[in-house]
């Protein structure tokens, strides 16, 4: 077909210099003008990955060494901080190759780049989109100003399993929420309209596709038993939503797909994500994933195991070598077809025209002040933060603290690395707001804090535990700080127990003893097991790993300036032993506790959507526009929703539906939409949910057909439940 070719890009033609060099030439034309130069050789090298550094994040203990790195690589991980050294690699690219095509220097910006936000479930337990896209956008700026082009970011894997340290990493166990976020992060670290020349925006990479999170037992690098149907209706949907908003690239997972590795799953690479999507970015595999196609017995060798990538449709090979070392010679031996490597290398260049790498090659160096840790990069991070924290329990109005004397006690009350949790990029301790620090600079001189650590994270050492008694003894309340730390959740952090160390248990016995009531703040990467120890606190409130800014509206919440507002975008089991438990199960055949564990509550401890506030809010009837309606009418359902407290609050509304009768059984109910809005004491706000019936109501089935059957459905609001009947 021709190429609709513009006067000026005419005039800028000029017979000396290349197509692909034309910028104002249509991105398709140049890139079909540089392959058609390319060798084989340099076509190869294009979809490889290579990785400059040490390797930071400290559970990947393949990733320690650098791998050989040329100049005409596609794509390098750049762990190293020297943006001089990041174009001196592109300089050579530009000019020392023959067809200076610049490298793609791509980075794990997870919660952050320098300036750390809470991680993904905090964010989520915000419900505020627009200020995660903000922190995004941040992340994008920190990044792309620092010699970064391309994120490993946002994760998307739907979660269930705490066991799981990756949980940490996600927006939780449902696919609606963890859509909203995926589409937040896109648009925040690409820019609405995907353009990602203006103002320091960078190319988002979803991750890990797909199903990662539903591993047996919660163990890394595994095995997932997913059917078709559970892909479509529970780990697909984020994908779909974060491709419809434009994001750049996917990176395939590590687990093996009921007998097929995502890495080679060519009905999921090829023909759901690149045809049944029409996703024109490109795919590239997990660390070293096409040579462990060997450990997975799904290759024979590593040529096998890059044979079976680029003909599923994995477009490049991050970090193994496998696709430098044997691609050639498969395409030479006429074993793999040149054109997998050509519409794998016309998606790869595309993405580097888009990014304006062939104009712009070179990052300036900026000084630290303009570049990162800006002020209102703080403030966002300080913000979000507020927003993540879950009251989880508040008994006799413990919270907010009005006692003179208390004692702060706990190995997390000083911590500064564990609050950046997993996957911290360029985030120092040293960065870190400490509980402490918030707590010295809440609360006045009237208020005596005392500090005693009690003990370590973890180990048997209980020599603090009686300074710590003897501090509670003293004092008029606790303020017990306990959790995780950062290398417990991430990547290869699996545990076989989701319970806090026995040394934290026995530390929260020990001080049960002196009687006072006890505030217990949590800061995990992942749900933590309270079931036989809550009672033993009036209040929890779970503030995840916040990241740098998490000190001061922690302080906040507990002297009472803030009202917290956050609610749970993960289930809390009551034990390990009751995983999986989430909120959109289906139900079983039998009800109560008929077919749940007899050895324990058949509830989870806390569900998701959960979360105290310091005002109370009333929720009137709920109200719909229509109580029949057709399939392609779009009518609203109301609720008020009243602070009948005596502080304003921030209120988030979830509005489920639930079908009772499907040809596909499906989730007892579904999340379908969430509204936050500010209420002043006395105040009734109207919240709303607009029903589009085939967006809202359908199902999918295993081809990833969605389909709307006839009958009733319900919306539900907390305990309210809305009859509604499609008729047609
Ligand atoms: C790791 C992780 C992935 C990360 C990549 C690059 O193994 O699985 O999330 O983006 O390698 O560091």
């Amino acid at each position: 077909m021709g190429l609709a070719l513009s006067s000026s890009f005419l005039m800028a033609q000029s017979s000396q210099t290349p197509l692909y060099k034309n910028a104002l030439a249509p991105i398709d034309a140049r890139v079909k003008d540089l392959i058609g130069r390319m060798t084989l050789e340099e076509k190869v090298l294009q979809l490889s990955q290579s990785f400059l550094g040490i390797n930071d994040n400290e559970n990947n203990l393949v990733g320690a060494k650098t791998t050989a790195s040329t100049a005409s690589v596609g794509s390098m991980i750049y762990i190293p901080e020297s943006v001089e050294m990041r174009n001196k690699i592109q300089k050579q690219a530009m000019e020392e190759t023959r067809l200076g095509i610049p490298v793609l220097f791509a980075y794990d910006v997870i919660h952050g780049f320098r300036t750390i936000y809470p991680i993904g479930p905090a964010q989520a337990c915000s419900w505020d989109l627009p200020l995660v896209e903000k922190a995004f956008s941040v992340a994008a700026q920190e990044a792309r100003m620092s010699g970064i082009d391309w994120v490993f970011a946002p994760m998307i894997d739907i979660a269930r399993d705490g066991r799981w340290g990756r949980i940490s990493e996600g927006y939780g166990e449902d696919p609606y929420t963890t859509s909203r976020f995926a589409v937040a992060a896109v648009r925040g670290f690409q820019g609405e309209d995907n353009n990602f020349t203006s103002n320091h925006k960078v190319a988002a990479c979803l991750k890990h596709y797909v199903g990662y999170g539903a591993e047996d037992g919660g163990r890394d690098y595994g095995y997932t038993e997913l059917s078709r149907q559970t892909l479509w209706d529970t780990y697909l949907p984020p994908y779909e939503a974060a491709i419809k908003a434009g994001a750049a690239t996917v990176m395939s997972s590590f687990n093996n797909i009921s007998g097929i590795p995502a890495t080679i799953h060519k009905y999921l690479l090829t023909e759901v994500l690149k045809e049944k999507w029409g996703f024109k970015g490109f795919v590239v595999s997990d660390w070293a994933a096409v040579e462990q196609l060997v450990n997975q017995n799904a290759a024979a060798d590593r040529k096998d195991a890059t044979r079976l990538s680029i003909q599923a449709g994995l477009d490049m090979d991050m970090t193994d070598g496998c696709y430098q070392e044997n691609l050639q010679k498969l395409v030479e031996e006429g074993v793999v077809d040149v054109k997998y490597v050509d519409e794998a290398l016309s998606r790869v260049l595309t993405l580097k025209f888009k990014l304006g790498l062939f104009e712009k090659p070179y990052t300036p160096v900026y000084k630290d002040a303009e570049r990162i840790l800006l002020p209102e990069s703080r403030q966002i991070a300080s913000k979000l933060a507020e927003e993540s924290y879950v009251l989880l329990k508040n008994e006799s109005g413990t919270l907010p603290l009005s006692a003179k004397k208390i004692a702060v006690i706990g190995p997390m009350v000083k911590n500064q690395k564990d609050l950046l949790g997993a996957w911290s990029g360029k985030g120092k301790s040293t960065d870190v707001e400490t509980i402490w620090d918030g707590l010295q600079k809440e609360f006045g001189a009237d208020v005596t804090l005392s500090y005693a650590a009690g003990c370590k994270l973890d180990g048997n050492d209980r020599k603090g535990f009686a300074e710590a008694v003897s501090l509670a003894n003293q004092s008029e309340v606790v303020l017990l700080c306990l959790g995780e730390k950062a290398g417990w959740s991430g990547e290869n952090a699996s545990r076989s127990t989701i319970a806090l160390p026995q040394i934290q248990i026995d530390l929260l016995t020990e001080l049960s003893k002196a009687g006072k009531p006890i505030v217990l703040v949590l800061s995990s990467g992942r749900p933590i097991e309270l079931g036989k120890i809550e009672h033993l606190c009036q209040s929890i409130i779970e503030i995840w790993q916040p990241g740098i800014a998490g000190g001061t509206p922690l302080a906040g919440i507990l002297s009472g300036r803030i009202n917290p507002s956050g609610k749970l975008c993960l289930t809390f089991p009551y034990s390990t032993g009751q995983i999986p438990t989430y909120y959109n199960e289906r139900n079983r055949a039998r009800r109560g506790n008929q077919g749940t564990y007899q050895d324990i509550p058949t509830d989870p401890l806390y569900t998701f959507a959960h979360g105290l506030s310091y005002t109370t809010y009333s929720y009137g009837e709920l109200k719909s526009e229509v109580t029949n309606f057709k399939r392609n009418q779009t009518f609203k359902v109301t609720v008020p929703v009243t602070n009948s407290g005596d502080r304003e609050g921030v209120e988030t509304v979830h509005w489920f539906i639930s079908d009772p009768v499907c040809s596909i059984t499906r989730p007892k109910i579904e999340l379908k939409s969430f509204e936050r809005q500010s209420l002043k004491p006395g105040e009734t706000k109207v919240f709303t949910f607009e029903v589009i019936p085939m967006r809202d109501l359908s199902f999918v089935n295993e081809d990833g057909e969605r389909f709307l059957e006839k009958g009733v459905y319900y919306i539900q609001v907390k305990d309210k439940k809305l009859k509604i009947e499609l008729t047609d």
